[in-house]
């Protein structure tokens, strides 16, 4: 069993993995309204991502007994200045999953509940890759913003990003 305390932060990181989803759906579809498709199909992919996550929370919160209790997602906002913007707000928004994941680890350390430090140090590991590769874009489309047609070379490299529903089963497969 998990203790109530840790149970209700699972679920509320559950919830948030699905709202990521949701903000980078979003970005897709701003960036599809200003023909970046390349940019949208890697925003599109995260989406994915997001959602497997969310599934590892759905699956492991069950796994120990506990009670999935989803709860409502914000509304995401539409618009940006620039595909700049956009992936910088993305960056943020991944830090942000980070300090929630290591507050969550610090709960389940207090606990003394190891099953969930050992699920957590997946979480972990992935969100240094998470920052990485979204800060790995920004710095790109920093460069690009000096060179003309640069936009259009970093569009279509994104572009290349391919969506693997693979992640969706092995979610499925944690649990
Ligand atoms: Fe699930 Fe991108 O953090």
């Amino acid at each position: 069993m998990i203790s109530p305390t840790i149970e209700n932060a699972l679920n509320d990181q559950l919830t948030f993995e699905f709202y990521s989803s949701y903000i980078y759906l979003s970005m897709a579809a701003y960036l599809e309204s200003i023909d970046l498709t390349g940019c949208a199909q890697w925003m599109k992919a995260q989406t994915v991502e997001e959602v497997a996550h969310a599934r590892k929370f759905y699956g492991y919160i069950n796994e120990r007994g506990g009670r999935v209790k989803l709860a409502a997602i914000g509304a995401p906002k539409i618009d940006w200045n620039s595909p700049l913007e956009a992936f910088e707000e993305a960056l943020a928004h991944e830090r942000e999953v980070t300090r929630r994941i290591n507050a969550i680890m610090d709960m389940a350390v207090c606990e003394k509940d190891h099953a969930t430090q050992i699920f957590l140090q997946w979480f972990i590991s992935e969100q240094v890759e998470e920052e990485a590769s979204v800060n790995a874009v920004v710095q790109r489309l920093k460069l690009a913003s000096q060179s003309p047609g640069g936009i259009f070379m970093v569009d279509k490299e994104l572009g290349a990003r391919s969506i693997n529903l693979t992640v969706l089963e092995e979610s499925e497969d944690d649990d």
